[in-house]
């Protein structure tokens, strides 16, 4: 199995380069030069493709030939950042390739989730002042989501939820919708969220679904034996 992470430097990225090596995929990662040496600790293991992720030739260089497209989606800057990113990915992967991009629950699939007033309030206010101050568009976030979902690739957007460092405590749970009993917690291991981006590479229950995730170690989630 041949795997691309596109976003490898970052948290997210680094902890799913080491869950593909540990189960022996070849891996390739995409990162902007300048975070390069973020990837020096896995050595010769992995293949690097520097450039900016949005860039077409890049994705297009770097996921020939993979079985798997792990994209971290961040909505950085006011240049189409996330979409980019996304559409270059579902432009170039080759057509078998399982496709795994990651987000928030702020983003939705189908309407029917439900969000607390607090982080309504908290996306609207942090959204309008990141793009007043042009650091961040989440709403090109959003626009990346939309085309992945209208696609007709073998697509999954794990959509976490907040997350915290700590040593892994095993795969994520996950439901449809945000504002299910299940969640409630709202934590989980930024490690586990990796690990459920690339045990999705194999998963097909998952394909064409974007399941909103919380760590299985915590209250919510351990709950749901009890009630079901
Ligand atoms: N943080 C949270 O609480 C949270 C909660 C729910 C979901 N998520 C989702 O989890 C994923 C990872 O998020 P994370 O917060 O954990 O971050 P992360 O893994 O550290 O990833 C940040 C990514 O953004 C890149 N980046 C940073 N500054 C940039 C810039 N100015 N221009 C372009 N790229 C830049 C980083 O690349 P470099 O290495 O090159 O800097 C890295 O690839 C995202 O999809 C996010 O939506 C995060």
């Amino acid at each position: 199995m041949k795997v691309c992470i596109v976003g490898a430097s970052g948290k997210l990225g680094r902890y799913m380069v080491s869950h593909a090596l540990e189960r022996g995929y070849e891996v390739v990662g995409v990162c902007r030069e300048k975070s390069v040496g973020k990837l020096s600790s896995f050595g010769d293991r992995i293949t690097i493709v520097p450039g900016p992720t949005n860039d077409r030739r890049v994705i297009e260089k770097a996921v020939s030939g993979c079985d798997g497209v792990l994209s971290v989606l961040v909505p950085w800057g006011v240049h189409n950042y996330s979409s980019g990113t996304a559409q270059a990915v579902l432009d170039f992967a080759p057509h078998h390739a399982r496709l795994v991009f990651s987000c928030g629950w702020h983003i939705t699939r189908d309407g029917q989730d439900v969000y607390s007033r607090s982080l309504k309030w908290l996306l609207k206010v942090a959204g309008w002042v990141a793009r007043l101050i042009r650091v961040v568009d989440i709403d090109d976030q959003v626009e990346a989501c939309r085309r992945v979902f209208e696609s007709d690739r073998r697509w999954t957007v794990v959509r976490g939820s907040d997350l915290e460092e700590g040593e892994s405590q095993g795969l994520p749970v996950w439901s449809r919708h945000v504002g299910d009993a299940v969640l409630k917690s709202n934590i989980t291991r930024r490690v586990d969220f990796a690990l459920f981006m690339v045990d999705a590479l194999k998963n097909d229950e998952l394909v064409h679904q974007a399941p909103a995730i919380v760590g299985c170690q915590t209250p919510s989630a351990l709950a749901r034996h009890v009630t079901a």
